[in-house]
């Protein structure tokens, strides 16, 4: 048995299913998973495969038919919604395709949103969304709202605020699949360097093989199964 307590993240033997009328779908079929400090994994597979269930499983935004997710040594069974949503904050971001910024909100408010969330002061919350904004080309956009943004500055602004935190584990979803192939670069360069940068774990969910191969390990999913695809 792997030790929990030092794993970032642990899968143990995740199964989900969907009920649809009387039949049932099995995506999930004891997928195992451990994620260490500071890796770097990629989870291919093809479309339909079940990886965006994964990672919303990963991430305790949705719960397995059975089998457990350990954050941090920490069973995500045992807590409840509010429990979890802390865990989330404490130790989780999330990039998605679809940037999932708040419209109302400006590039400045969505990031310091997560500190905000963990009770920082507001000032200091403000200064410190402003510097990594700054950090990821976005120092000139701070007040602008997403619809004011283009694509690949909404998902700069989407890393900045994953990251904003510190968290622990990056848990991104096709997150340069929106973007034309110059933008999705500079979208993945900027993750990798400050997961680097601030020791992160990160899972990227991608069909793209020039993305995966820059990770420290593959994973496919394939039958509702992760095996290691490393050097495959
Ligand atoms: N909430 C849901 N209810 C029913 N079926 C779902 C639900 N979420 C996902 N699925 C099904 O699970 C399968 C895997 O979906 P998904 O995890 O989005 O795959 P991927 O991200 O690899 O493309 C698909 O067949 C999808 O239709
Ligand atoms: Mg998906």
């Amino acid at each position: 048995m792997t030790d929990v307590a030092h794993a970032v993240l642990e899968c143990r033997s995740i199964f989900r299913r969907f009920k649809e009328g009387d039949s049932t779908l099995e995506v999930l079929s004891g997928a195992d998973l451990v994620v260490k400090p500071a890796e770097r994994l990629a989870i291919i597979g093809s479309s339909g495969s079940g990886k965006t269930t994964l990672l919303q499983i990963m991430g305790g935004l949705d719960d397995p038919t059975s089998g457990d997710v350990y954050v941090n040594g920490q069973s995500m069974a045992d807590l409840n919604e509010a429990k979890k949503g802390v865990l989330r904050n404490q130790y989780i971001g999330f990039i998605y395709q679809f940037h999932h910024l708040l419209p109302e909100f400006t590039a400045h408010e969505n990031v310091a949103m997560p500190l905000l969330i963990r009770r920082t002061a507001k000032e200091a919350a403000l200064e410190q969304a402003a510097a990594l904004l700054d950090r990821v080309g976005l120092g000139a956009r701070l007040e602008h709202k997403p619809g004011e943004l283009s694509g690949g500055e909404r998902q700069r602004a989407a890393v900045a605020r994953a990251l904003i935190t510190r968290p622990k584990l990056v848990l991104a979803d096709e997150p340069t699949g929106n973007l034309d192939a110059g933008n999705g670069e500079h979208v993945l360069r900027l993750m990798l360097e400050l997961n680097e940068e601030l020791q992160t774990s990160l899972v990227v969910v991608t069909h793209d093989h020039s993305i995966a191969a820059k990770m420290d390990r593959i994973l496919v999913l394939e039958n509702g199964k992760l095996d290691d695809a490393t050097g495959v």
